[in-house]
C-alpha cells in the first residue's frame, strides 16, 4: 500500500475551487434520467451524453478535480476512439470508478438494504487501477423511517463500506466511503441528524477496526437537511450548521475531505448549503461536491438527446460546475 501516493490523490480529489463529478449511474438509473428528457438509453447515447460533459471546459480543467465512472464507462470510447478515461485525464482531472453491486434487500430487515459486491473485490479493483482508476465509491443506503433504521442495518452497511475500503487501499485506490442518509420520508432535521450521527460514529469505529488509513480516504456524506415529506423544511443556515454540527462530532481531523452528495435537492440548493458551510468555515477539512443530479440535470434538459444542442448543455454544465466549485470556497452567491 503507497499510503503518500493514496494521501495525496485524496486531497487532490477535495482541493479548493474543485470537487467531484457523479457520473456513476448504473444502466437502470441512468434510464430514469433519460426517460426524464425522452432519450433512448443505448450505449451510444449513454457515451455521447458522457463524452460531451468529459470534453466540457473550462468545467472539467477548473472546476471538476475527478469523476466517478460505471464500469461501461470505464472501458467506454469516444466517439473519436479515445479512451474516456483519457479524455478525462487530458483536462487534468482524476479518473474513479463505482464498484458496489447496488443495494439489495436485507434479510430480516423489512425495508431496509445492504449493499452488495464485495465477492471478488480485490481482483476487480487490480482491473480497475489498470484501467486508469486512482479512487473508487462505494454507496450504503440508510432509510429513515418508523423503526429504521435498525443497528442491524447500520452496522452491516457500515462494516461492508469498511471492509471495501481496506480494499481499495490495499490495491492502492483512495477509497472514497458514502453512507447516505435518504431524504425521502417526512421526518425532521433532527431525525436526520440524530441518525447521521449514529451512521458516522460507526462508520468511523469500523475504519478503525478494518485498519483504515484516514488520510486516504474522503468521506461522502448526505447535509442533514429534512425529509422531503416534511412539513417543517429548514432554511440554509440551518442546513449549513447543523451539518458542521454532527461532522465535527463523528469525522476524525485525519480525514482530507468531505465530498457531499446531492441527494435530491435542487440544483441551487445543493449549492446554497455548500457555500453557507464554506462561509462559516473553521472545520479541519476541505469540504466540496460530489453531485450527481445536482450537476447534471441542467445539462441534461438543455441537451435532451440532440447534437444540435450539446453547446447548450456544455453551458449548463459550465455554469453548474463554476456555481459549486465557488461554494466550495464560499464564494458563491445567488
Ligand atoms: P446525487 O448527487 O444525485 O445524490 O448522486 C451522488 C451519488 O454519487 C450517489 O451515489
Amino acid at each position: 500500500m503507497n499510503i503518500d501516493q493514496l494521501t495525496e490523490v485524496a486531497y487532490a480529489m477535495v482541493q479548493p475551487g474543485k470537487g467531484l463529478l457523479a457520473a456513476d449511474e448504473s444502466n437502470s438509473t441512468i434510464k430514469k434520467r433519460f426517460d426524464d428528457i425522452n432519450v433512448e438509453n443505448t450505449e451510444e447515447n449513454r457515451r455521447d451524453y458522457r463524452e460531451f460533459m468529459f470534453r466540457t471546459e473550462p468545467a472539467m480543467s477548473e472546476r471538476i478535480s475527478g469523476v466517478i465512472l460505471y464500469d461501461e464507462t470505464i472501458r467506454q470510447k469516444a466517439k473519436d476512439g479515445t479512451s474516456m478515461v483519457d479524455l478525462i485525464k487530458a483536462a487534468g482531472s482524476i479518473p474513479g470508478i463505482k464498484v458496489d453491486a447496488g443495494a439489495k434487500p436485507l434479510q430480516c430487515c423489512p425495508g431496509e438494504t445492504i449493499t452488495e459486491g464485495l465477492d471478488g473485490l480485490p481482483k476487480r479493483m487490480k482491473e480497475y487501477y489498470e484501467l486508469g482508476a486512482r479512487f473508487a465509491k462505494w454507496r450504503a443506503v440508510i432509510d429513515i423511517a418508523d423503526g429504521i433504521p435498525t443497528w442491524t442495518a447500520v452496522k452491516s452497511n457500515m462494516h461492508a463500506l469498511a471492509r471495501y475500503a481496506a480494499i481499495c487501499q490495499e490495491a492502492d485506490i483512495v477509497p472514497i466511503v458514502e453512507p447516505e442518509v435518504l431524504m425521502d420520508g417526512g421526518h425532521d432535521i433532527k431525525r436526520c441528524a440524530e441518525v447521521t450521527e449514529w451512521v458516522l460514529k460507526t462508520l468511523y469505529q469500523e475504519l478503525y477496526e478494518m485498519r483504515v488509513v484516514l488520510e486516504g480516504t474522503v468521506l461522502k456524506p448526505n447535509m442533514i437537511v429534512p425529509g422531503k415529506k416534511s412539513p417543517k423544511q429548514a432554511s440554509v443556515d440551518e442546513v449549513a450548521e447543523r451539518t458542521i454540527q454532527v461532522l465535527e462530532r463523528c469525522v476524525p481531523v485525519a480525514v482530507p475531505g468531505i465530498a457531499y452528495l446531492s441527494g435530491g435537492q435542487s440544483d441551487e440548493e445543493a449549492t446554497a448549503h455548500l457555500d453557507a458551510m464554506n462561509k462559516i468555515g473553521g472545520f479541519p477539512w476541505h469540504m466540496t461536491f460530489s453531485y450527481g443530479r445536482a450537476l447534471q440535470a441542467a445539462p441534461q434538459r438543455a441537451w435532451s438527446g440532440k447534437p444540435e444542442n450539446v453547446a447548450a448543455g456544455q453551458a449548463a454544465f459550465n455554469h453548474r460546475a463554476r456555481m459549486n466549485g465557488l461554494a466550495s470556497t464560499g464564494e458563491w452567491s445567488a
